[in-house]
């Protein structure tokens, strides 16, 4: 399992140990999550942060934007070292040229549905994405409880994905913890983001390592 730690959930006062520890850890990326204030009902952080994050963690930057309209931020979130730029479906009206666009720029393309949003709708774009972020909260805030029905959703995106032949990964988020993970890998989940349940363990770097294994 692919494993993507949420910064969300990290102590912003004092965020290098915590980087270090990410850094240390068996994880393969680092989940960056923006929010608007519009698009989610929160503000998180933007590029400054990202920019300054990217310059001390080693792990690629897995970038989830809950913005409006986010094909206007593009070489930004580039420039702020994302490798992996998300796109809610729900915020973009032109879906396939914004895609197109995050390849331009150099990034893999990532859509995000929200938990009321079908996976039928990805339907005409499977084939050029990287990956697909199915959301098993609504997003917004850590530490929210785990929606179910994201098991059923993740195993629709698995036989889609499995008939159409796309490369896309398929990758959770909210809500993750061992017990939902072994449920979601058993569905066809490729990675898994996990937020609080990371930062508020005792021991991280093995929290990671479980996850890891699933
Ligand atoms: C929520 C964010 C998540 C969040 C997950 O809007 O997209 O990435 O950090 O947090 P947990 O793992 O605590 O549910
Ligand atoms: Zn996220």
């Amino acid at each position: 399992m692919k494993v993507s730690p949420s910064l969300l959930s990290a102590n912003f006062a004092n965020m290098l140990p915590d980087l270090e520890m990410i850094n240390a850890s068996e994880s393969d990326y680092l989940h960056i999550d923006v929010m608007d204030g519009v698009f989610v009902p929160n503000i998180s952080f933007g590029f400054p942060v990202m920019k300054s994050v990217s310059k001390v963690c080693n792990k690629p930057l897995d970038v989830h934007l809950m913005i409006v309209e986010p094909q206007k931020w593009i070489s930004q979130v580039r420039d702020s070292g994302a490798k992996i730029m998300n796109v809610h479906q729900e915020a973009c009206l032109h879906l396939h040229s914004c895609v197109q666009q995050i390849h331009s720029a150099g990034m893999k393309a990532g859509v995000t549905l929200c938990p009321a949003t079908p996976v039928s709708t990805l339907t005409d774009i499977i084939e050029d994405v990287d990956l697909v972020l199915l959301m098993s909260v609504n997003p917004g805030f850590g530490g929210q409880p785990f929606i179910k029905h994201t098991v059923e959703k993740t195993r629709e995106l698995r036989a889609l994905i499995d008939r159409t032949g796309s490369k896309a990964v398929i990758e959770i988020d909210g809500g993750v913890n061992l017990e939902t993970g072994k449920l979601l890998a058993e569905a066809g989940a490729d990675m898994l983001v996990a937020g609080s349940f990371v930062f508020g363990a005792s021991d991280p770097l093995e929290t990671i390592s479980q996850l890891k294994q699933l």
